[in-house]
């Protein structure tokens, strides 16, 4: 597979390819050319997508970095040096019964919601860049790409980690962008609104006239497809921000244009949500 400064992508990672945008992702990356390992703490689910699109599968829970690196030493040693790592899986909880700051999850209970969203939607995009910057600037570069979401620029009305930990990963790739760009890495980040995935309350390969929930549906809802689609067009494009909903750009702007508006606007739609 061909990207914009015409380097080729080999061997590319795919983190939560089991299902959902991932799973769309790890079709899309191989039907492009690329061999795709198909990481995902579900291992069965990894098999069955690798086995679809003649790829690797990998059982792993990325919030571990001493699992996430053994990976990353495997795949190098017996598929090939990585090209492209996407950082893709990710949780979402919904806050608690005492709100935003709650340890507790909502709508899929877990011990720290909190501990558990930084884990994964933040840190184990920290310990793949860890392992694999040096290695990728060592070679003349390579490519790493996370899935954040809007929550990340915007806000997830319901759930406070989810939206934080969002906001973080985006500044991880912003640092990383900045950081190592001039040292051949190319950084992308994702930020979709909703997406027809089980994180929404949907089963995979569901139609998306079916809805989500809590307000997810209300603006549009893609499918995973379409996202992988968009992700690998913006890939193509060089672009660093990646917006499957091109109405996010207009959110964006008139969040930083007028901060108290937006914050009054967030809670009248919150309200209109009977939260
Ligand atoms: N669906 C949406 O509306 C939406 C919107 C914006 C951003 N996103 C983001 O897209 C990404 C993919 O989510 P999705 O919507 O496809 O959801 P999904 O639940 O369908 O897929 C997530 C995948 O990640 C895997 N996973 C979860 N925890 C893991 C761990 N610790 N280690 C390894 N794998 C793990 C799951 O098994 C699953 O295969 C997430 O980062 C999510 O936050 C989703």
């Amino acid at each position: 597979m061909a990207i914009a400064d015409d380097s080729t992508i080999k061997v590319a990672v795919v983190t939560g390819g089991g299902h959902g945008i991932g799973r769309a992702l790890c079709r899309r990356l191989a039907r492009d050319g690329a061999h795709v390992v198909v990481a995902d703490i579900e291992q069965d689910a990894a098999e069955t997508v690798a086995s679809e699109i003649g790829g690797t599968a990998f059982g792993v829970d990325v919030s571990s970095e001493q699992d996430l690196v053994a990976m990353i030493e495997r795949v190098e040693d017996e598929v090939g040096a990585i090209d492209l790592f996407l950082s893709n899986a990710g949780v979402g909880y919904g806050d608690g019964e005492s709100g935003s700051a709650s340890r507790e999850g909502g709508m899929r209970p877990v011990e720290d919601r909190w501990a558990a969203s930084w884990n994964i939607n933040v840190m184990a995009h920290v310990y793949a860049a860890r392992a694999l910057v040096p290695r990728m600037i060592a070679r003349g570069g390579g490519y790493l790409v996370s899935v954040a979401s809007a929550a990340g620029l915007l806000s997830q009305i319901g759930d406070a980690a989810y939206s934080a930990t969002k906001h973080a990963s985006v500044a991880f790739a912003e640092s990383l962008a900045i950081t190592h760009g001039d040292e051949g890495i190319k950084v992308s980040v994702v930020c979709p609104q909703a997406v027809a995935t089980r994180l929404i309350g949907m089963e995979d390969d569901s139609d998306i006239s079916e809805g989500g929930f809590g307000g997810n549906d209300v603006d549009g809802i893609l499918s995973a497809d379409e996202v992988a689609d968009c992700v690998v067009d913006g890939m193509l494009a060089g672009r660093f921000l990646i917006l499957p909903h091109p109405q996010v750009t207009t959110y964006l702007q008139r969040k930083a244009g007028d901060y108290d508006r937006w914050i009054g606007g967030m809670r009248k739609f919150r309200r209109s949500l009977a939260m």
